[in-house]
């Protein structure tokens, strides 16, 4: 709502044009580049997406094996960061190690920092690096060897044996794909915005990511699946769905994995990510998280008529893939990184310096008083 000529949180404020993604909040539907998320999900791979967000087509089979093994060989991470993750405390939070290696490959690796053009080396150079760097630091912390890059092993592939080390079945490695395409982008984010405003400086790629890795860490944007699946531990079995989720909402509380600003019915990506909740834990043979969902949110849309958003679902499935989960939203970051980028290198394309006004409510012409004659307010 405008407030004295104010949009507060820039809402439904249309800042850029884009090609990139296309969001129907009303439908309910979710658009890469003209692509359906819900085609997407069902028929392509995390590779050919990104393919899709940078190059804004869909691969032919050479250029995407051309990705896929550009992707593979940059997963190695050169010396000095393998040696800064050596000291990261155990206790690090997971996106300051990631912002903190993005920034510092920045200085070891210049050549892929100019803007422009080429700077689709430095978006490959991340999406390839960012599970590596994950799974060094939480090996590390865990007191478990590092692992070397496998170049054989798909992208989501990769993510699940940098981060446990053992190998994953065909259903857990298509489970991670999807949720990795699912979350690849999501149209002018804050995480989004924040890389194009710093882009749109004509600073460089690894600049922008930074930023966006910063502004993902925020609890409002990132991480409400985490606490999705704190709440499942406060709830513990379906019968207290009820009870716990009516509390929360006396009590004026928000709950997590519900409504969304831009979707005013189901998000497109908790609608796929609910069937693969039941999927991995019907093929686990675990579906306590899939029911403590269901009868939540029965509840929360009787109660309060809001629809899923995509953290409701995705915090099971990570859990059913045994990835902890303070690396939830670094492992958003590793996918969303093809959004960002892609979004870096359309700023680069039609590059307007973002920077927008305030509306002045302070106060002007005081009088300067000297040091010595000012008193403490
Ligand atoms: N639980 C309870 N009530 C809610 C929720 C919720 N999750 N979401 C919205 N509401 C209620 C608000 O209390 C408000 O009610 P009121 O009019 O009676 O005061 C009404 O719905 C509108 O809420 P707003 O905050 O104005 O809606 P907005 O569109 O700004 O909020 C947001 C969107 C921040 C996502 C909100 O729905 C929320 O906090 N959800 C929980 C956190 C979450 O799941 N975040 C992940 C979002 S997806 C992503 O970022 C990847």
């Amino acid at each position: 709502m405008a407030e004295g000529g104010v949009q507060r949180g820039l809402e439904d404020v249309v800042a850029l044009e884009s090609q990139i993604c296309f969001i129907d909040g009303k439908e309910g539907r979710l658009i890469y580049r003209g692509y359906d998320i819900r085609e997407l999900a069902e028929r392509s791979t995390f590779e050919e997406v990104a393919y899709l967000l940078w190059y804004g087509r869909l691969p032919t089979p050479d250029q995407l094996d051309g990705l896929r093994t550009r992707l593979a060989g940059l997963r190695a991470l050169p010396e000095p960061i393998e040696r800064i993750l050596a000291e990261m405390p155990p206790s690090a939070n997971a996106m300051d190690v990631l912002r903190t290696c993005v920034s510092a490959l920045a200085i070891l690796e210049p050549a892929e920092t100019q803007p422009g053009p080429s700077s689709i080396g430095g978006a490959l150079r991340l999406t390839a690096v960012l599970p590596t760097i994950l799974g060094h630091f939480h090996r590390a912390r865990a007191g478990m060897p590092r692992l070397a890059p496998a170049p054989d092993l798909s992208h989501a592939a990769w993510v699940l044996h940098a981060l446990r080390g053992t190998e994953a079945s065909e259903l857990e490695v298509r489970a991670l794909d999807v949720a990795l395409i699912l979350h690849a982008d999501h149209e002018l984010n804050a995480s989004t915005f924040a890389a194009r405003v710093t882009a749109s400086t004509l600073s460089d790629l690894y600049s922008a990511v930074t930023s966006a890795i910063g502004t993902l860490k925020g609890p409002l944007h990132g991480g409400a699946n985490e606490r999705v699946m704190e709440l499942l531990d406060e709830v513990g079995t379906p019968a207290r769905a009820e009870e716990v989720v009516r509390a929360k909402l006396a009590r004026h509380e928000r709950i997590m994995g519900f409504g969304h600003r831009v979707y005013k019915v189901e998000d497109p990506r908790a609608t796929i990510l609910r069937e693969w909740s039941r999927k991995l834990g019907q093929a686990k043979g675990n579906l306590r998280y899939f029911d403590l969902l269901r009868q939540v949110e029965q509840v929360v849309h009787a109660e309060k008529g809001l629809y899923p958003n995509v953290d409701l679902y995705s915090g099971s499935i990570y859990t059913l893939l045994g990835i902890p989960r303070d690396l939830f939203t670094p492992l958003f970051a590793a996918s969303r990184v093809s959004g960002w980028t892609a979004h870096v290198l359309e700023e680069y394309q039609d590059l307007r310096l973002i920077r927008p006004t305030s509306r002045y409510v302070g106060p002007i012409d005081l009088a300067y008083v000297p040091i010595e004659k000012r008193t403490a307010a």
